[in-house]
């Protein structure tokens, strides 16, 4: 009886964890174990052995709330899951193993030299930046191979031929079939950030593929002409803050934008957004730095105050790149919001 009492008893705890089955089984063993703990310690007593949390009181109680757990657990959950494994998700994205990010370094550095860590990392935003969080479809999944011919990935044949070359110097080794091409992705970019002087991001690997020859939603790329707040609504459909979309925008350090060094990754971004140089009329080339959807945002109210954070503090910056880019490499990746 106590058992049968016990395990409904974990059942409570489960609806208010909001995953029924891992919180039951968790709590249910942890009662088992108390139980038998309680059986062992009372059969070598001459007192009666008294269970402290089995009171009759609570047995009761437990008993009268049965029905009404039954039919939450039922509504919460599809009667043939309960029996069901946990899923792979349930486990959380992983980081490759040190033999395998070792096979992955020595690729990436031998296919990513630092005249294409923009493309590397332009490549990833593009792959990533066709999900929609209101449809729950797109996302970082490497269709951008199928969506190269779209305007808007002019220039990222030449980013998605690193992608090839990677796959094929990873074979024989630690990382192959363990490294999607969604994952070399994300890693090429970040791969590129480090390169560039910029931080080390932890990337999780297990990205699923987007099945052959299946393009992600066209439409959803922020436009260069957009307006600021064109630009936080494009980037709110992608679940990601004003805050996240000023941190990620700092790519733009990297290339032929005219932000500082076109291969050095650091804050320059947001020093010249505070300076401005494009108003500079008597500087022909000045007034080239940037593209419009840059120079809307020391503009906005919501962005200034982050970008004057990030230009002022370089380590702030590097740290919130970091986690924004982690979040939009997992963008559309089931299991990994
Ligand atoms: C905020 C919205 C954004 C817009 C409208 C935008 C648009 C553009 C455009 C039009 C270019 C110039 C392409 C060319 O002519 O070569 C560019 C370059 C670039 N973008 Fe973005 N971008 C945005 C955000 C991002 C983000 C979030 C990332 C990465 C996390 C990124 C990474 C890059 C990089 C690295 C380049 C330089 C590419 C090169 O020089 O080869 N961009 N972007």
């Amino acid at each position: 009886m106590s058992t049968s009492v016990l395990s409904h008893r974990s059942l409570s705890n489960c609806t208010r964890h909001g995953n029924p089955r891992r919180a039951c089984r968790v709590a249910t063993h942890a009662k088992l174990r108390d139980l038998s703990q309680w059986r062992q310690e009372g059969s070598g007593t001459s007192e009666p052995a008294v269970a402290p949390e089995l009171s009759r009181r609570a047995v009761l109680k437990l008993g009268a709330a049965l029905p009404a757990l039954a039919a939450a657990l039922a509504a919460a959950t599809p009667p043939a899951l309960l029996l069901a494994p946990l899923p792979a998700a349930a486990e959380g994205p992983t980081l490759p193993s040190p033999a395998v990010a070792a096979a992955l370094d020595k690729a990436l550095a031998k296919n990513i030299p630092k005249t294409k860590t923009a493309v590397a990392l332009r490549l990833a935003f593009h792959d990533a930046a066709t999900f929609s969080a209101g449809a729950k479809d797109g996302g970082l999944n490497a269709s951008i191979q199928y969506e190269l011919d779209r305007p808007e990935n002019f220039g990222l044949k030449r980013g998605w031929r690193i992608i090839e070359q990677v796959r094929a110097d990873l074979k024989g080794t630690a990382a192959e079939g363990v490294v999607t091409d969604a994952d070399l992705v994300a890693l090429a970019g970040a791969f590129a950030v480090r390169l560039c002087g910029g931080p080390a991001i932890p990337l999780p690997i297990g990205r699923p593929v987007a099945a052959a020859a299946r393009q992600d939603p066209p439409g959803r790329m922020p436009s260069e002409n957009a307006s600021a707040a064109e630009l936080k609504a494009n980037f709110a459909a992608k679940g990601l803050s004003v805050q996240e979309m000023v941190a990620l925008s700092g790519a733009h350090t990297l290339g032929s934008k005219g932000f500082g060094d076109p291969v050095t990754f650091d804050n320059a971004y947001y020093v010249a957004l505070l300076q401005k140089p494009w108003n500079n009329t008597k500087d022909a080339m000045a007034s080239m730095i940037g593209l419009p959807s840059d120079h809307v945002l020391p503009d906005d109210p919501d962005c200034l105050p982050v970008i004057q954070r990030y230009a002022a503090d370089q380590d702030l910056f590097f740290r919130d790149f970091s986690a924004a880019y982690i979040k939009m490499c997992g963008l559309g990746v089931a299991g990994w919001a």
